[in-house]
C-alpha cells in the first residue's frame, strides 16, 4: 500500500525542509478520500440533516447516517442507537460525566480514574463530583507507567459500593502503553461498576470490539483517526443511555414539545441536540476505510514495529534521556515516546527540531498530574502514524542529538 501518496500534507516543506510529522497523537493528517468527500459534500449536499424533505437535506441525512453505520461496524456496536455523535472525545466524556452523574451519583459516592488520564478524562469528573458532592479516587500507575487490575480490585473492594464508575484511557497520550482494558472491565464488573474507556488514542492503534470488551462507554475523536476535526463518538450501552437524562436541549433531540412538558427523541438522537457536523460525520466512511486498510497491511504493521524498536533503542542510547512509559511487555508499547533530557528544556528542543522541519509536541501534553508523578512539568513527545518512515526516525534522532549538543 502506497500510504504516503494518500496523505498530501506529508509533501509539505517547512522552513525549506521536508516536513517530518511526529505529532500524530495530537491530530493525524487526513487522507485524500476524506479531503475529497469533505469538499464534495460541502458543495453538493449542504442541507441540514433530519429536518427537511428536500433532496439536499435527505442526501446529507443519508451521508450522516452512513457515517454512523460505519462507526457502528468498526466498533462492533450492537445497534445504531449505541453510537452517539459528539464533537470529540472531550465532549463524549463531558456528556457521560454530566448525565451519568446526574442520574447515578450522590453525595459521598466516588468516580475512579487512573493517574495517567488526559485532562479530558479528569476535569469533567471533577466538575461532576463538585456538582453532586462526590469525590475522585485515583488509581496509580507504577514507575513503568503500568496500571494494575489487582490494585483496582482492592480499591473497589475497599470502597464497598461507593465507586459508581471507573473511567480509564485505553492508551495514555503520554505513556503510549496499551492498558489492560479487558481485565479492568472484568474487574469493575465483578463489583457491579460500569466502565468508560477513553479511546482517543486506543482506537487508532488497536482493533476495538465494544461487545467483546464489554465496556459500558467508549469515547473517541474523529481527527485522530484520519477524519476531520469537530466530530467524535460516544458508544454507550442502551441500558445507560436510556437511563441517563439528555445532555443538551434543543432541536432534533425531542419527540414532542409543549410549554408544560417535553418528551425526548429515541436514541441516539436524544443526545444530539442542534445541527450536527454532518459533513465530518460522513467522512468517517473513507477515514475508517483507510484506517482499516493500514491496520490490515502486514508490511505497514511490520514497519511500525521496526520504527518503535528503532526509537526505543536509539533514544535509550542518548545520555540523560528518560522515556516515560516502558511496559514489561514491549509489544504493549505503541510508537509514541514521551521523554525528558537532562540539561535541555523540552520547549527549546521542540523549537530547534521545528526549524529542522520536525513537528513534535512539548509541554504538559494535557496530563499535568501524570507529569508531576515523574517530577516533570514539561516533556517532549514524538508520536508516529503508519505513514511515517524509518528514514524519518533516523533524521529525527540525528536532529535531536544535534539539538541536545547545542543546548548543553
Ligand atoms: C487520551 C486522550 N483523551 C482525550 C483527548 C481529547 O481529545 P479531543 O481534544 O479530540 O477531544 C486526547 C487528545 O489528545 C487524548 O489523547
Amino acid at each position: 500500500m502506497d500510504v504516503r501518496s494518500l496523505f498530501p500534507a506529508l509533501d509539505r516543506q517547512v522552513y525549506g525542509k521536508p516536513l517530518i510529522y511526529f505529532d500524530n497523537a495530537a491530530t493525524a493528517q487526513r487522507p485524500l478520500p476524506v479531503l475529497e468527500l469533505q469538499q464534495r459534500l460541502c458543495v453538493e449536499a449542504n442541507g441540514n440533516i433530519h429536518r427537511a424533505i428536500h433532496f439536499l437535506s435527505a442526501e446529507a441525512t443519508d451521508r450522516y447516517e452512513a457515517g454512523r453505520e460505519v462507526v457502528r461496524r468498526y466498533l462492533n456496536a450492537p445497534a445504531r442507537e449505541n453510537v452517539v455523535f459528539t464533537s470529540g472525545t472531550t465532549a463524549s466524556v463531558n456528556l457521560v460525566a454530566t448525565c451519568f452523574c446526574q442520574r447515578f451519583l450522590g453525595s459521598g459516592d466516588r468516580i475512579l480514574i487512573s493517574e495517567a488520564e488526559h485532562h479530558s478524562n479528569l476535569v469533567p469528573w471533577q466538575l461532576a463530583c463538585q456538582r453532586c458532592g462526590a469525590s475522585l479516587e485515583v488509581l496509580p500507575v507504577d514507575e513503568r507507567g503500568e496500571l494494575s487490575p489487582g490494585e483496582l480490585d482492592r480499591r473497589l473492594q475497599a470502597a464497598a459500593g461507593r465507586i459508581k464508575l471507573v473511567a480509564v484511557a485505553h492508551i495514555s497520550n503520554v505513556l503510549g502503553i496499551v492498558n489492560p482494558v479487558r481485565e479492568i472491565v472484568e474487574t469493575a464488573h465483578r463489583h457491579g461498576v460500569p466502565v468508560l474507556i477513553d479511546g482517543a488514542q486506543g482506537i487508532v492503534h488497536e482493533p476495538v470490539d465494544v461487545q467483546a470488551l464489554d465496556c459500558d462507554f467508549y469515547a473517541f475523536s474523529g481527527h485522530k483517526i484520519y477524519a476531520p476535526t469537530g466530530i467524535g463518538v460516544l458508544y454507550g450501552k442502551t441500558e445507560y443511555l436510556d437511563a441517563m437524562p439528555p445532555y443538551m436541549g434543543g432541536g432534533e433531540m425531542i419527540d414532542t414539545v409543549t410549554f408544560e412538558k417535553t418528551t425526548y427523541a429515541p436514541l441516539p438522537l436524544k443526545f444530539e441536540a442542534g445541527t450536527q457536523n454532518y459533513v465530518a460525520a460522513a467522512c468517517f466512511v473513507p477515514a475508517l476505510e483507510v484506517a482499516r486498510a493500514m491496520a490490515e497491511d502486514a508490511d505497514l504493521q511490520t514497519a511500525q514495529r521496526a520504527m518503535r524498536d528503532y526509537l526505543l533503542e536509539e533514544l535509550g542510547k542518548i545520555d540523560g534521556l528518560r522515556i516515560y512509559g516502558l511496559p514489561r511487555d514491549p509489544e504493549r508499547k505503541i510508537p509514541l515516546f514521551s521523554f525528558s533530557v537532562e540539561g535541555a528544556f523540552p520547549a527549546d528542543l521542540a523549537q530547534i527540531l521545528d526549524k529542522a522541519g520536525i513537528a513534535v509536541r512539548s509541554g504538559h501534553v494535557c496530563a499535568e498530574p501524570l507529569l508531576h508523578r515523574y517530577g516533570q512539568t514539561s516533556i517532549l513527545r514524538a508520536s508516529l502514524a503508519p505513514y511515517n518512515t524509518l528514514a524519518e526516525c533516523e533524521a529525527f534522532v540525528a536532529a535531536l542529538r544535534r539539538a541536545i549538543n547545542m543546548l548543553r
